[in-house]
């Protein structure tokens, strides 16, 4: 429970996504957080007071010149008695406000007056995103020291455009704060980590490819564990609907190919978990042009041809990481199969779980695993891959501080 009782200072601008503020101010309050809100002139254009203050239970502070909140908490205290600043959605405007040193309304100089960490959330049209007024006040917000969640590639809350713009989900808006707050203790620090994710998607021509069902969910959620552990972690990942963790410099890939390349290129490490459901096949010889249905009915044939295989290429590689994890999906003889696989892949340990359509593993949210290592079986009962993925981290920390 990072965010028990720590108190977060919402700062919510108008822009459309201040809607999702309200689901955020649930999120944060269900960890255990007190949200002390504030709302800027333009968002009351979008939320309502009323609304913002019975989801955070408290008053919502609107006005840098009220009498009464000056008397009662001042701006400067409501500024620094929290433990962070949050600005979510931060729009345009705030951010242009904080990065020139600009305090004419509440919000604007309660984020010039904090001395607490400073988290904002931007959210507006991806052109206004891409102005390079904007893009430099970012750049100059992140060398003052601001660290940035999203804004996400993904279609905008008013329809038609898409693009980078949109407000990071709650859901990773809470995550990044409990990174950001986080003081448990850290057995990873100082160790380098590599960790795949997600399916690959090989190409048939320019717009078909072939792919999996992987949500990319464990991957990610084991990346986030070892950066919350203190590892410095590359997540390599397919592609994905999801945000990329908090504290994890993430390399986007497509093909099975470029995830090997980008895993090579993140050696050497300490430690490697494979997690990526990369295809075992790629189609030989992908066509340049998209492929046309033909007058006669003929189908056209794709010749496959194997992709390379990471985790064995990573096991067997003279920068060995000391400690290298793989998966088995399987939908029979798990355990069997998974064993076969230690040593033909030169893994140190294989986390193996059914990924049968009924067991609803691939893509959802729990998983049922059997750790196979040289020592034998551990079998871990149902979890949420977030569970999964935190003792799993506990046992690679634990297996590290061996000699
Ligand atoms: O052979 P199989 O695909 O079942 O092995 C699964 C394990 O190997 C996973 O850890 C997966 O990430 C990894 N793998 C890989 N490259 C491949 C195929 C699988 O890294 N081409």
């Amino acid at each position: 429970m990072i965010l028990k009782d720590k108190r977060i200072l919402l700062i919510v601008a108008g822009g459309i996504a201040a809607y999702k503020s309200l689901d955020l101010i649930r999120r944060l309050r269900e960890r255990g957080a007190v949200v002390i809100p504030v709302m800027t002139k333009a968002a009351g254009e979008f939320v309502t007071e009323l609304a913002v203050g019975a989801l955070a239970a408290r008053k919502v502070h609107t006005d840098l010149f009220s009498r009464e909140d000056e008397v009662d908490v001042g701006h400067i205290r409501l500024a620094r008695d929290c433990d962070l600043v949050l600005a979510a959605p931060a729009t345009a405007d705030l951010m242009a406000k904080m990065a020139n040193g600009l305090a004419n309304d509440l919000a604007s100089t309660v984020l010039i007056a904090t001395d607490r960490p400073v988290l904002m959330a931007p959210a507006m049209n991806p052109r206004m995103w891409a102005n390079p007024a904007v893009a430099r006040n970012a750049a100059q917000l992140r060398a003052d020291g601001v660290r940035f969640i999203g804004p996400m590639r993904g279609e905008m809350a008013e329809g038609g455009e898409a693009g980078l713009g949109r407000m990071a989900e709650p859901l990773d808006i809470v995550a990044e704060v409990e990174a950001l707050l986080d003081r448990s203790p850290k057995p990873l620090a100082g160790k380098r980590a590599i960790v795949t994710s997600g399916p690959t998607h090989e190409p048939i021509d320019p717009v078909r490819y072939i792919a999996n069902r992987s949500s990319g969910t464990q991957g990610h959620a084991i990346a986030s564990a070892l950066a919350r552990a203190g590892a410095d972690v590359v997540l390599v990942s397919g592609p994905v609907a999801l945000a990329d963790p908090a504290g994890v410099k993430v390399v986007h890939v497509e093909r099975a190919e470029e995830m090997r390349d980008a895993v090579l290129a993140a050696l050497p490490a300490d430690i490697a978990v494979m997690v990526a459901a990369v295809a075992d096949w790629r189609v030989a010889t992908a066509a340049g042009e998209k492929i046309k249905k033909s007058a006669d009915g003929s189908v056209p044939s794709l010749p496959l041809t194997e992709n390379p295989d990471i985790l064995r290429t990573v096991g067997h590689h003279q920068q060995r990481p000391r400690l290298v994890v793989g998966f088995a999906a399987e939908t029979s003889d798990v355990e069997t199969n998974a064993r076969a696989k230690l040593d033909r892949k030169g893994a140190d340990l294989i986390v193996a779980n059914d990924v049968s359509p009924e067991t609803g593993i691939m893509g959802g949210k729990r998983n049922t695993v059997a750790l196979i290592g040289r020592d034998g079986v551990e079998r871990w009962p149902d979890m949420s891959k977030e569970e999964v993925a935190g003792r799993l981290v506990a046992l690679i920390a634990g297996r590290l501080a061996e000699v």
